[in-house]
């Protein structure tokens, strides 16, 4: 990894302003304008298709913004590749389960690994002190799989998988961590260990974290960014945003906890 200048050191992770992202007709993202600053848990909260997919997608690459600027680290990033932002340290996880079931818990870390490192598929079996199968023993570790890694991935709980989506963002050395729903589908126990997971994560990694469950992003987030219809409405604490008016009324009054698509 390679270090900044002072200003790109101060700079905040992400910076948006005036984002917007079309779909034909429909306007996902309007306006969106927002810092998170380095080392910064952040939360995003907001209602099914209010457009948190969509921010990470832009701020990924996945997708371009159609107006606007994305910021990362103090480089204006808007119209990079996404591989472009992998090597500046974003690295995310999809809301739809992107594991390969028949490798093991080792394999599949040693091979985010080295995906990172190589960009291409080394198939020969990893030396006992190859660093990469070292490192990727050490993330076992930090997302609490040590004791699975030989396991085949089908095998494992659902909790134990969204713990392996987050080990293989972890593999990238992320700078910027944005996961997008890592509770969604667990029992209140798979959250207890994600959410302890989380908050154990290493202090320098920013984390966007876009949640339906208001304990866990309450828990991990120093900070809360409420989006409905495509747009930053309320962002505070923990605790301004429990006691904000507007967010009971459009985020509250929906089903809290209940997974949408
Ligand atoms: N690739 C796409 N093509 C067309 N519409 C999309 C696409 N991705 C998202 N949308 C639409 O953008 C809106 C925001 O979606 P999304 O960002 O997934 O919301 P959230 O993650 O908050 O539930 C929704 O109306 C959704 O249908
Ligand atoms: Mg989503």
């Amino acid at each position: 990894m390679t270090f900044g200048t002072a200003a790109e050191v101060s700079a905040p992770a992400l910076r948006l302003q005036g984002v917007g992202r079309r779909f034909g007709a429909l306007q996902a993202l309007h306006d969106v304008s927002m810092e998170v600053a380095a080392g910064e848990r952040r939360a995003i909260l907001g209602p099914n298709g209010a457009g948190k997919t969509t921010l990470f997608n832009v701020v990924a690459g996945d997708f371009l913004p159609t107006s606007g600027s994305v910021e990362l680290f103090g480089t204006n990033v808007t119209s990079l590749t996404p591989y472009a932002r992998t090597r500046l340290g974003v690295c995310r996880t999809y809301q739809t389960s992107q594991l390969f079931m028949g490798l093991t818990v080792a394999q599949s870390l040693f091979l985010a690994i080295r995906g990172v490192q190589k960009g291409r598929f080394d198939p020969r079996r990893p030396k006992a002190d190859d660093p990469a199968r070292i490192r990727s023993t050490e993330i076992a570790e930090t997302v609490g799989l040590a004791s699975v890694l030989q396991a085949p991935v089908g095998s494992l709980s659902h909790g134990q998988q969204r713990q392996l989506e987050v080990g293989m963002a972890l593999a990238g050395n992320p700078r910027l961590l944005m996961l997008d729903e890592p509770a969604a589908g667990l029992s209140r126990s798979e959250r207890v260990v994600l959410t302890e997971l989380l908050l154990r994560l290493p202090r320098d990694i920013t984390v966007i974290l876009v949640e339906h469950d208001m304990d866990v992003a309450l828990a991990v987030a120093d900070r809360v960014t409420v989006m409905a219809e495509g747009t930053p409405i309320v962002e505070g604490n923990p605790s301004e945003i429990q006691a904000n008016r507007t967010v009971q009324d459009i985020y509250l009054g929906h089903a809290v906890g209940v997974h949408h698509g």
